[in-house]
């Protein structure tokens, strides 16, 4: 797939742009502050209805427009995918003054949709030159990362990460009910086996997917590393995982026996729940390894190793991408070269070869060999305009 066009209306500094973007590397360069992120963030956000970047979306409306009486912004992407074309809107639109909240409607070729229904119709796999704190930071970070890939190729996880969001709410306060002594503890065991169900799926499918990510990490480390190395991913769940997987029996059937492990591990947590009036085990408290050598990278890695797993793992997402939707991600590739050495530069620029589109921006071309510059299309981004050639 790749985006054919894209129209940015009062996002961020792009006050107003109608770009076409062909089927190809595109090279975008610019200096400092002119809105070579913003551009990437913009499709990001059409993909995955979120920012990449921290904060709520209210910073997303342009500056200036800010003090309008119905101050908006708007981004449209026409995507082409297997021959058939789409287009995405996203309009954001501020309900009240000053700085009040951000009503988002959604169209997909007219027709208004829920955010959910958005995801899959764009697939985007951005680099960013921050990547490495995906290895070394929080692990809210890593349980992010694995729920925006799984939620861009699967409606099914989507769908059970929410219920399960909405659930884990629900027990937490009654947990604080429960500890200002307001509520009836029998209440528990229902929220318990709410938790436990969503939960169970939830784990399940990340379980799944990190098997996968691997396979294709740990094929991607050595050409990274010069054969040196090898990753090992490791899903370490917050409740005991059952040795053996059982098939599905249907879309919302969770594992028996990962159910049975988490309503015991609920249970367990139980008085220390109530006393934090928090959940205190479940998906949202799991966490991703790496592993080189048996040693854990987010702890142990030098910041170049750390690096290396990164850019080994957001390959490997594409390629995760690739494998469940049949389609290859556009490349979103931020000022990525400057944070890695020549050869590791070198090999992301072959690596990302295969998709059908590329878009790398960049302050410096000479970061960039001869042949690239030669078959990519190039364009300087100025203060929130595209320029090309
Ligand atoms: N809501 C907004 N309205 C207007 N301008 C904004 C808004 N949010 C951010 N900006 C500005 O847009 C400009 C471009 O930001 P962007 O991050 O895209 O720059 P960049 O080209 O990636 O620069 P760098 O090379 O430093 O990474 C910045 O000056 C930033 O402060
Ligand atoms: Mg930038």
């Amino acid at each position: 797939m790749y985006l054919k066009h894209l129209s940015l209306t009062n996002y961020r500094n792009y006050v107003h742009l109608e770009q076409d973007f062909p089927e190809r590397a595109i090279l975008v360069q610019g200096e400092n502050a002119q809105g070579k992120t913003n551009l990437l963030e913009a499709i990001y956000y059409l993909a995955t209805t979120r920012s990449p970047l921290i904060g709520s979306d209210r910073h997303l409306l342009n500056w200036q427009v800010r003090e309008e009486p119905l101050p908006f912004a708007r981004l449209v992407g026409e995507v082409e995918r297997s021959g058939a074309g789409e287009r995405i809107e996203i309009t954001l639109v501020r309900e009240g003054q000053g700085e009040g909240r951000l009503a988002r409607r959604i169209r997909v070729n007219g027709v208004d949709k829920r955010a959910v229904d958005l995801l899959g119709r764009l697939n985007v796999v951005l680099f960013l030159p921050q990547d490495t704190d995906l290895v070394c930071g929080a692990p809210a970070l890593r349980r992010r990362y694995l729920d925006v890939t799984l939620c861009q190729v699967d409606a099914l996880y989507t769908r059970h990460l929410q219920r399960y969001n909405r659930v884990l709410v629900q027990r937490n306060s009654l947990l604080r009910r429960l500890r200002e002594r307001r509520d009836d503890p029998a209440q528990l065991s229902y929220w318990d086996e709410q938790v436990a169900r969503w939960g169970a799926l939830v784990t399940a499918r990340r379980v799944q997917a990190v098997r996968r990510l691997e396979e294709v990490a740990a094929a991607a480390q050595p050409e990274l590393t010069g054969g040196a190395e090898r990753l090992a991913l490791r899903y370490e769940a917050s409740i005991p995982l059952p040795a053996v997987e059982e098939a599905p029996a249907g879309p919302d059937e969770a594992p028996p026996a990962l159910v049975e492990s988490a309503l015991a591990a609920l249970g367990r947590a139980r008085p220390r729940d109530v006393g934090a009036a928090m959940t205190t085990v479940g998906p949202h408290r799991d966490e991703l390894r790496f592993l080189v050598g048996g040693v854990d990278m987010g702890l142990l890695g030098s910041r170049g190793q750390q690096r290396t797993v990164a850019l080994a793992l957001k390959l490997a997402e594409a390629r995760f991408m690739e494998r469940e939707t049949g389609e290859v991600p556009v490349f979103l590739l931020d000022d990525v070269l400057s944070e890695l050495d020549r050869a590791r530069g070198q090999y992301l620029l072959r690596a990302v070869d295969a998709a059908r589109q590329v878009i790398i921006t960049t302050t410096d071309l000479a970061q960039f060999p001869q042949e690239f510059l030669e078959r990519a299309v190039r364009w300087r981004v100025k203060r929130g305009a595209i320029v090309e050639g």
